[in-house]
């Protein structure tokens, strides 16, 4: 995928929902550095780098008054909001998307390994790598970052946040990716992207994050 259409979608995003946008940026490191950690190749990080650029692009298409509702939605708002992932993945594809890696996981990145999540309700290894790696990712973040409805964050929540993933581990999540990550954690290889990218919503700063990538990358 076109790099300047990633950013330009992104944009987009932050745009509509500076919360998403920022969120947006911390996934996209958590990712790189998820998937360097399990050692894929160069072209199979950019590739999922991109996936998790665009993961919420769907948003694009949901209402404001849902993703800008300051506090806990309604069922049939939260309806709303699943509609999302599979908007995203539609969009994508109207665009001339074919990559399998970037679409799974826009579709997917809600599906649960026992089959209660969205839109598809996969279960188990029906679930494509990218995505069930990434649904790790996804609630790391939503529980650890700064929401309207609630500033509870840092070292504490991402000790909470962690002991969260292994509860789900083998229904929630896939085991091997709450594995990965957790190694990861354990070893301080995210602090970087926990303390440096989460504050109240921010305008994503592209300098900082060139020069962080910079530091990271030696
Ligand atoms: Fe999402």
């Amino acid at each position: 995928m076109d790099p300047e259409i990633v950013e330009a979608l992104v944009g987009v995003l932050e745009a509509k929902d500076l919360c998403t946008a920022a969120h947006s940026w911390r996934v996209i490191l958590y990712a790189r550095a998820m998937a360097e950690a399990a050692g894929l190749d160069h072209a199979m990080i950019l590739r999922i780098t991109y996936g998790a650029a665009l993961h919420d692009v769907g948003k694009i298409d949901v209402p404001d008054e849902i993703i800008l509702k300051p506090g806990p939605l309604t069922d049939a708002e939260f309806t709303v909001m699943k509609t999302h992932a599979a908007l995203g993945h539609e969009r994508l594809v109207r665009m001339g998307e074919t990559d399998d890696v970037v679409l799974s996981l826009v579709r997917h990145h809600h599906e649960r390994w026992d089959g209660k999540g969205y839109p598809d309700q996969l279960s188990g290894v029906d679930i494509p790598i990218a995505p069930r790696m990434f649904a790790v990712i996804d609630s790391f973040d939503a529980m650890t970052s700064v929401r309207p409805y609630r500033t509870d964050i840092g070292p504490d929540a991402a000790k909470r946040a962690i002991d969260e993933l292994a509860a789900g581990a083998g229904t929630r999540y896939a085991t091997d990716a709450v594995t990965l990550f957790t190694a990861l954690f354990s070893r301080g290889g995210l602090n970087w992207i926990l303390e440096y990218f989460n504050d109240t919503c921010p305008v994503p700063d592209y300098s900082e994050l060139a020069a962080l990538e910079k530091i990271r990358g030696g």
